[in-house]
């Protein structure tokens, strides 16, 4: 597949590198984390950020904080364990990729508990030495496993969504969903990667996405490095290139898609959907099933996250481009209603309205936290 090879989180060798997405365009830089202070930082900073890739950094993230923590029996050590666990859930609100990673990391931890039994894994005859080394390796193999599954579901949801396009179309994205925002290939990127590949010649519309530009920094920058045909606008642009005729189809990420298939996305997500609505236009969210949150009702319930003011008027510069201290609100993501999504794009498959039931039917077997 035609597609950028780099990776936003790694963990070999016993390092953990997470790639510094502010610096980019400009700068491809590594930063290694040592602590969960520093973790906890990327994450907020959005060194690292787009929900997948959150969640594997808080895969590996937990496990990097953990593994050398000093206790002295199973019960002393959960205990620990948890106040990380709490501890980076505080990064950011809105994407559920967080909190379903880590309590995928607890689930993981909970198999070594002396009191099951029945538990292939468990045992009581075990020193905690013993034990405890155990813990280590389920630990980083489920933080890799998280990275790996989001791996390949990006890659089936490149196929289905392609399934939805056609050579030529002319396509406009918000914000950033591709390589760097996931394991790998990106959600709603992976698509027009591997339409790249296979000639299909789409024309790619990248809206700016302020207020911190991951569209212009980070998709215009992926999209470009392999090729595929990408114009930059602003986000009030958006409008006047559906009205031209220029966009035959809108595919966007997703943070945390309610149980109703209301889906929170970047600031701006849902003004794009509605004007898709007006002029036509098919609107594809993708949404690996990491990011539905069925425990969620609707998208009133999404907690939105609101960061500084300070991001709308001075980004990461010094120079302010508004009067200092002017008073702001700086939402990071909005919510667009389930009646404005035409299709959502899964590693399972693509689901269609009513989302209530297309998404209660692909969770029927299976509980989350
Ligand atoms: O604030 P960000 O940059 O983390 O927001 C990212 C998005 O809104 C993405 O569209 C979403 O996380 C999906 S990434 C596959």
């Amino acid at each position: 597949m035609e597609i950028l090879n780099i990776s936003p989180v790694t963990f070999t060798d016993g390092r953990m590198l997470i790639l510094d997405q502010t610096l980019l365009p400009g700068e491809t830089v590594y930063q290694e984390l040592f602590t969960k202070e520093d973790v906890w930082d990327a994450i907020y900073k959005l060194k690292v950020r787009g929900a997948p890739a959150i969640g594997v950094a808080a895969g590996y993230g937990l496990y990097l904080s953990v593994k050398d923590i000093a206790a002295d029996s199973y019960e002393d050590y959960y205990k620990k364990f948890m106040d990380v666990k709490n501890y980076l859930a505080s990064s950011r609100p809105t994407a559920v990729n967080l909190f379903w990673a880590l309590d995928r990391m607890e689930s993981a931890l909970q198999k070594f508990d002396p009191k099951l039994k029945k538990t292939e894994e468990a045992s009581e005859c075990k020193s905690w030495e013993q034990l405890f080394a155990e813990i280590r390796e389920g630990l980083f193999l489920e933080a890799e496993k998280i990275r790996l599954e989001d791996e390949a579901s990006c890659r089936t949801m490149g196929e289905y969504g392609l399934s939805l396009l056609k050579p030529g179309m002319g396509i406009l994205t918000h914000c950033n969903a591709g390589t760097i925002a996931t394991a790998k290939y990106g959600t709603c990127l992976a698509p027009l990667y591997i339409g790249q590949e296979r000639g299909y010649d789409f024309k790619v519309f990248a809206d700016e996405t302020r207020p911190l530009l991951q569209g212009a920094r980070l998709t215009a920058w992926e999209l470009s490095q392999v090729g595929i045909d990408t114009t930059l606008i602003c986000d009030n642009m958006a409008s006047i290139v559906m009205k031209n005729g220029w966009v035959d189809a809108i595919v966007v990420g997703c943070d945390r898609m309610a149980a109703n298939g209301d889906g929170a996305n970047k600031i701006g997500t849902s003004g794009v959907a509605i004007l898709a609505k007006e002029y036509g236009i098919p609107f594809y969210m993708f949404v690996p099933t990491s990011t539905i949150d069925i425990n969620t009702k609707t998208g009133k319930d999404i907690h939105i996250e609101l960061r500084e003011g300070e991001e709308i008027y001075k980004m990461w510069y010094a120079k302010s481009m508004a009067p200092e201290g002017i008073k702001t609100y700086n939402p990071a993501f909005d919510v667009t209603d389930a009646k404005y999504i035409t299709a959502v794009i899964t590693e399972k498959g693509i689901l269609y309205p009513p989302y209530e039931e297309s998404i209660a039917k692909l969770f029927e077997n299976e509980t989350r936290k």
